[in-house]
């Protein structure tokens, strides 16, 4: 089964085919970013603006893929309905509707946190793959870690459409902690990969900023407080260093990253995960890929910390939003809706 997915919920406009939830046919991002970067962050009618203009190019791009007529070769569209900007979303629901009215497919509403967790489940090399079926395959129960922009979420995973919010973020998401620190520190927007580029000099163990809740009996996270440290500890220095921003990049993505293995990993114990699935645009930091996969594999000093659980992060280019995983997700929870009932969900959670 071919999926055409839609996804417009913020900044990127996406389109993309994926056959049978895991291979990818075609896969084309649109970033308004650039634009956004002018203004240290997103100003959502500019983004939705940007969406209009980049959604037909965009969709007729991932069409070139296939030769003849996509209505006959394309058996369903899914799209993203939430959560995300309603006026970024509304422009790639409308579009992706009359698509389907006028090719007569079904249509598929997706969350586009539920998208990220899928991210994991499209092969990155098939060839790959196929000669290691068994070792890539993601077993059940797992624990979803969404570590984005606008989410930090654990999710307990049973099955396909069985999942079980366990906890988030009580205030920013880590990749709006990384972004405002990113714009203390005077680096470009976005924060996140600015303040990964820097901490490859630096130090994380300068500077002491706090693990808020890393220890707290629950699967939430805070983290914001780190914000206010990094704050004052900018604001102290008066004028910092390169050095220095080097080295307050380092310490607070070690700070982010400890945060994250550790309720993760208590996840992975507390319910016997066979798999973690890291997913989200922070997922694409290299440091936190690899911290995780030292805590899952067990090269940690005390043999008793191993964990037998096998670890999944998507190819980086599928941690930040693209509609890929909107494809997967609509596969493998395959429910149509009637076009009347589609609308944007802003706030639409797990
Ligand atoms: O998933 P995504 O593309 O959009 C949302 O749904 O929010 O995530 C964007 C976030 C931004 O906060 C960005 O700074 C962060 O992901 N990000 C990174 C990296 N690449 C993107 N954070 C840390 N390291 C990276 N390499
Ligand atoms: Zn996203």
């Amino acid at each position: 089964m071919r999926i055409l997915g839609i996804e417009t919920s913020c900044d990127e406009t996406a389109a993309a085919i994926v056959e049978n939830g895991e291979n990818i046919i075609s896969n084309v991002v649109a970033s308004s970013l650039p634009i956004h970067a002018e203004t240290g962050g997103i100003v959502p009618e500019r983004a939705a603006r940007e969406q209009i203009k980049y959604i037909i190019p965009t969709i007729k791009e991932s069409l070139k893929s296939l030769t003849g007529d996509p209505a006959k070769q394309i058996d369903a569209i899914a799209l993203t309905v939430g959560p995300g900007l309603i006026g970024s979303l509304l422009v790639g629901i409308e579009t992706a509707k009359a698509l389907a009215y006028i090719w007569q497919k079904p249509i598929i509403p997706v969350n586009h946190l539920i998208g990220h967790i899928y991210a994991n489940f499209i092969r990155e090399d098939s060839k790959l793959k196929s000669q290691n079926s068994k070792l890539n395959k993601i077993e059940f129960p797992a624990i979803a870690l969404v570590v984005s922009g606008g989410h930090t979420d654990l999710v307990l995973m049973k099955d396909h459409g069985k999942l079980k919010w366990l906890g988030g973020t009580r205030d920013d998401a880590a990749g709006e902690a990384l972004d405002k620190i990113g714009r203390l520190l005077g680096l470009p927007y976005p924060g996140g990969p600015e303040i990964e580029k820097m901490a490859k000099s630096g130090n994380p163990k300068s500077f002491n900023f706090p693990r808020p809740m890393i220890n707290s009996d629950d699967y939430d996270f805070s983290f914001s407080g780190l914000k206010t440290a990094v704050m004052r500890h900018v604001i102290l220095r008066a004028k910092p260093e390169e050095s220095d921003i080097s080295d307050v990049s380092a310490s607070v993505q070690q700070a982010i990253i400890d945060v994250l293995v550790s309720k993760t990993v208590k996840a992975a114990r507390e319910f016997n995960a066979k798999s973690i699935l890291l997913s989200g645009g922070v997922a694409a930091n290299e440091e936190l890929r690899s911290k995780f996969k030292v805590q899952s594999f067990g090269k940690a000093q005390d043999k008793s910390e191993k964990l037998k659980v096998k670890l999944f992060a998507p190819q980086k280019n599928l941690c930040t939003d693209n509609a890929a995983m909107i494809a997967a997700a609509a596969f493998f929870n395959y429910k149509p809706a009637p076009w009347q009932k589609i609308t944007a969900n802003p706030e639409l959670h797990f």
